[in-house]
């Protein structure tokens, strides 16, 4: 019932939804007429009285949408699913030449990646689902709290841009930053970044996804003759690589016996602290570096 409730206000959209909100006023019994509610003693604030953050509480309580996604961890799974799954499902979950996932009960049914990750483990390659079986626990785990703060997004709307950005605290981002970063980053890397960016939700993500251009993958290869080659990867899989070496030319080199292939990924190390990372801590050092113009 409840899960249907869900479905039916996530597809049908803004005006659904009002409607929803409206009768959950109604349930705590606030008088919705022409927007205003009667305060009475011994009930539930009504919903325009809510400050963003029991609002959406509520709203979730109200769909039976679960627990709270883990924010840090749908940070690190966004550019998992870009790179995997958008291509077919769109790039908000919502539909693309695959169905959209924030309707969908293998998403709902989910709490945190428990039962996503053998579904996304197995696929259903009949059906033209792939399976991402290569894929580690952690990085299925990182792209289910996306799908989950997809819904969430949806479900509160207008409360989550209130709610996501900017709720940390300065004081101990600038601790966090102190005690965490600085073994590999200079003060330097960090001046001016507030004002770099033309939101804190990109700035937010260019700290914990810093792009990838600026910090190439680059490889060495072994070939079986002995001689070898190096340069900027451009393509890679278990098959193939093809890199742009330092006088700009192409190379596409299939991986077969006899061929080394060294990695190196400057953003590694990296990624390694962000997967470490908290709740607390990514708001909390988003609202430090923003505070650094
Ligand atoms: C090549 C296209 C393609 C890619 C890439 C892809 N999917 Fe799918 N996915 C599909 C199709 C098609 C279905 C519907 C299968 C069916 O009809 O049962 C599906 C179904 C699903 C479902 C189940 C929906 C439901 O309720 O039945 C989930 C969840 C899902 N995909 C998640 C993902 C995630 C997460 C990724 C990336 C890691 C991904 N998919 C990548 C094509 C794709
Ligand atoms: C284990 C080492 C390590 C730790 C710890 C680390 N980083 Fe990084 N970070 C790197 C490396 C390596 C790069 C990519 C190369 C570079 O820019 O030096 C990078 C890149 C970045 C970039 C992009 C810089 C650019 O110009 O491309 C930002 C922003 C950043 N890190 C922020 C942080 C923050 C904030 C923390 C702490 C919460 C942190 N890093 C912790 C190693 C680390």
């Amino acid at each position: 019932m409840r899960r249907w409730m869900l479905v039916a206000v996530l597809a049908g959209g803004a005006t659904t939804f009002s409607v929803a909100v409206r009768s959950q006023e109604g349930i705590s019994g606030g008088n919705t007429q022409n927007g205003a509610s009667t305060q009475q003693p011994n009930r539930q604030p009504s919903y325009s009285n809510m400050t963003p953050q029991q609002r959406a509480a509520a709203t979730r309580a109200f769909l039976g949408l679960g627990p709270e996604p883990d924010k840090a961890a749908a940070a690190r799974g966004a550019p998992l699913y870009i790179q995997s799954c958008s291509f077919c499902h769109g790039p908000q979950a919502r539909g693309a030449t695959a169905p959209g996932l924030i309707t969908s009960d293998e998403v709902l049914g989910d709490d945190h990646g428990e039962h996503l990750l053998l579904f996304l483990r197995k696929g259903r390659p009949e059906k033209g689902m792939p399976s991402f079986a290569t894929m580690t626990d952690g990085q299925l785990t990182d792209i289910s709290e996306f799908l989950h703060q997809q819904v969430e997004d949806v479900a509160n709307r207008g409360a989550y841009h209130v709610l996501n950005i900017l709720v940390g605290n300065e004081e101990k981002g600038r601790a966090y930053v102190q005690a965490n970063c600085m073994s590999c980053h200079r003060t330097e890397t960090f001046a001016h970044v507030g004002s770099k960016f033309r939101s804190p939700d990109q700035l937010q993500r260019s700290w914990i996804w810093p792009s990838q251009s600026d910090n190439a993958v680059t490889a060495t290869v072994k070939m079986p003759d002995g001689s070898v080659l190096s340069g900027r990867v451009q393509e890679v899989s278990d098959f193939r690589i093809t890199l742009i070496d330092s006088a700009g030319q192409t190379h596409s080199i299939d991986r077969g016996p006899g061929v080394g292939v060294e990695l190196k990924d400057p953003l590694a190390p990296h990624q390694a602290m962000i997967m470490t990372l908290k709740n607390d801590d990514m708001h909390n050092v988003t609202a430090y570096l923003e505070t650094l113009k």
